[in-house]
């Protein structure tokens, strides 16, 4: 078993890995449950992992099923599903079980933030975005009809059980999508890093489970370490785990956050183009930009605009970057890259000459 550990004081927890977890997760959280049944909030997709896991506990637990997709992060299902859990008789002192993606994560993170000022909850994550980044953290969201993410709290998980065999039964897209998020880990900071996906990206997707336990744990390992340093968001350095995501949103943004193109999808095209645009600037040797574009087409990840499928303007796009919640005080703070591994925020990037490197970009 790995263990990282996120130090945050008294708030820290343990996030556990290990092939084949959930049927032993009863073991992991019996010191939780205190005598009181447990709460499992899943989505539709998952049932099969849910009666592995209730068949683990040991003791009473209830399942709330919710429908898959994005649509499930509203204002109403976030009611139904905080008054569900007062229907229960969830106390402070319990933990519901969050089994799922990152919908499923965020819906439940945010719903325990608020319910009775604040209950327990643990991260069970089922896809490969959730397991590498979203259960990690404490970001907690649903959508409203500003945009992604606008409503929601900071609220760290008590344990985060993540069970690499799960991924076994996630759509081939799905894991493309979240090996994105992987190789962000890899540009930010950690070169070597993205010398072992070169070398071993086609054995993760292809189901090698010590690739992927060992992509998972440093992936895990280099959020526990930027979220301890800034758990907020307010130094600066959590904000690099956003590389690629103000050109990705845009994407997203054009595509109307669709299947069309997925999160993953569009940071992957939106981590090329961050490089590709440091390249531009003369920030960053021409042939890196080329061999993180030539690494994400690799495995089948779009990197730029016309594999992302995008005509749209680069004033157009820009556009959709202004409507990103990360615009501080009219200026557009922008991930840009000296190297592979050398990520810095820049908060004098000029949008004109933005709208008109994407404008030169083939469609
Ligand atoms: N809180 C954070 O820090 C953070 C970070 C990144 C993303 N997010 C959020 O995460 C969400 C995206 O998460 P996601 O990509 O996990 O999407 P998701 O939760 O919608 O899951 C994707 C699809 O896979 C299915 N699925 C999940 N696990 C499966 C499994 N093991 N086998 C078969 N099917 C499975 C789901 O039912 C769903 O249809 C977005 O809402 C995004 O805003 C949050
Ligand atoms: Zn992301």
């Amino acid at each position: 078993m790995t263990i990282v550990p996120v130090a945050l004081g008294a708030r820290s927890y343990d996030v556990r890995i290990e092939a084949g977890l959930l049927a032993r997760a009863g073991e992991h959280l019996a010191p939780l449950a205190k005598g009181r049944r447990f709460v499992i909030v899943t989505d539709e997709n998952l049932l099969p992992h849910l009666a592995t896991l209730q068949a683990s506990l040991g003791v009473d637990s209830e399942a709330i099923v919710l429908p898959a997709g994005e649509g499930t992060k509203s204002w109403a299902q976030l009611e139904s599903l905080t008054d569900r859990l007062l229907d229960l008789g969830v106390e402070r002192s319990d933990h519901v079980i969050a089994l799922g993606g990152g919908v499923i994560g965020d819906l439940v993170g945010f719903a325990t933030s608020i319910l009775k000022r604040g209950c327990h909850f643990v991260q069970v994550p089922t896809t490969l975005l959730a397991q590498v980044d979203s259960s990690v953290g404490g970001k907690t969201a649903i959508n409203s009809r500003a945009g992604k993410n606008l409503v929601g709290a900071f609220h760290q998980p008590a344990l985060v059980l993540i069970d690499p065999q799960v991924l076994d039964t996630l759509p081939p897209r799905e894991l493309r999508a979240g090996y994105a998020e992987v190789v962000k880990y890899a540009l930010i900071d950690d070169f070597a890093f993205f010398e072992w996906c070169e070398a071993n990206a086609a054995a993760l997707l292809a189901d090698d489970p010590e690739a992927r336990t060992h992509a998972i744990a440093h992936s895990v390992a280099a959020k526990a370490r930027i979220v301890a340093e800034d758990e907020r968001e307010t130094t600066g350095k959590r904000a690099l785990l956003n590389l690629g995501h103000t050109f990705g949103h845009a994407l997203e943004a054009e595509t109307g956050f669709s299947s069309k193109l997925l999160h993953g999808e569009g940071v992957a095209a939106g981590m090329a183009l961050a490089f590709a645009y440091s390249a531009r600037r003369g920030l960053c040797p021409g042939q890196d930009a080329e061999r993180v574009a030539k690494h994400l087409r690799a495995i089948g990840l779009p990197d730029g605009l016309q594999a992302a499928g995008v005509t749209a303007s680069g004033a157009r796009l820009v556009e959709h970057m202004l409507h990103d919640k990360k615009m501080a005080a009219g200026t557009l703070p922008f991930l840009l890259a000296r190297g592979i591994g050398q990520t810095f925020l820049d908060k004098t990037v000029d949008l004109t000459d933005v709208a008109e490197f994407l404008d030169a970009q083939p469609r």
